[in-house]
């Protein structure tokens, strides 16, 4: 299995300014996003709740594993779960191996803490909002590798990061 962490961050360090607004990403990493989540890199996404329920009618095209302490019953394209047990059971039973790690920022966390994440794909916008919802990458970034930077715009650089083998 390969989770692959997906985020946009302003240049301060944020994933969503002090109103909580997450979809601040420049048409370039909209792009770069949509052709990664539609591409074979990827067979499933992985959100916390809030971030499901903010996301969930752009991401129907494939099964939409969502994060929560109050699982409920499948729905659509949408499954439950609650920690990484109750995660390992669903891929196995759906046959899904390459989840897209999508958000927020407890939830981004949550898979850091716990060494869940293989590789993380960083959209850095040049915008800074100095309050807001934080990342905090610099914190795991000894664990990972630095493979390859891209620059998608004037404003828009990715930083392709590769979990360090033990
Ligand atoms: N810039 C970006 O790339 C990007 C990407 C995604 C999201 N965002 C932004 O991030 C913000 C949302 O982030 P957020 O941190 O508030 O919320 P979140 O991570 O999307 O969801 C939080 C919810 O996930 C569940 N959860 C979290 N940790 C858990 C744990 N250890 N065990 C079980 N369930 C757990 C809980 O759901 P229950 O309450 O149901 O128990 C919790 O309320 C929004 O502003 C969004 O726009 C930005």
């Amino acid at each position: 299995m390969q989770i692959t962490l997906l985020a946009a961050i302003s240049s301060d360090g944020f994933i969503a300014d002090d109103m909580g607004n997450g979809n601040f990403s420049s048409p370039e990493d909209k792009a770069h996003l949509r052709f990664f989540l539609k591409s074979t890199e990827c067979d499933c996404f992985i959100c916390g709740r809030k971030t499901a329920e903010e996301f969930q009618d752009k991401l129907t095209f494939k099964p939409l594993l969502i994060l929560t302490r109050a699982p409920r019953l499948t729905e659509q394209n949408k499954l439950f779960f609650k920690d990484f047990d109750d995660l390992e059971n669903l891929l196995e039973i759906k046959g899904l191996h390459a989840p897209a790690l999508l958000g927020g920022a407890e939830t981004y966390a949550y898979f850091l803490e716990n060494r869940k994440v293989d590789r993380a794909v960083l959209t850095v916008e040049r915008i800074r909002f100095y309050r807001g919802k934080s990342l905090d990458f610099s914190r795991f970034q000894p664990d990972f590798i630095l493979e390859k930077t891209d620059r998608l715009s004037e404003q828009t650089s990715v930083y392709y990061y590769q979990k360090r083998r033990p």
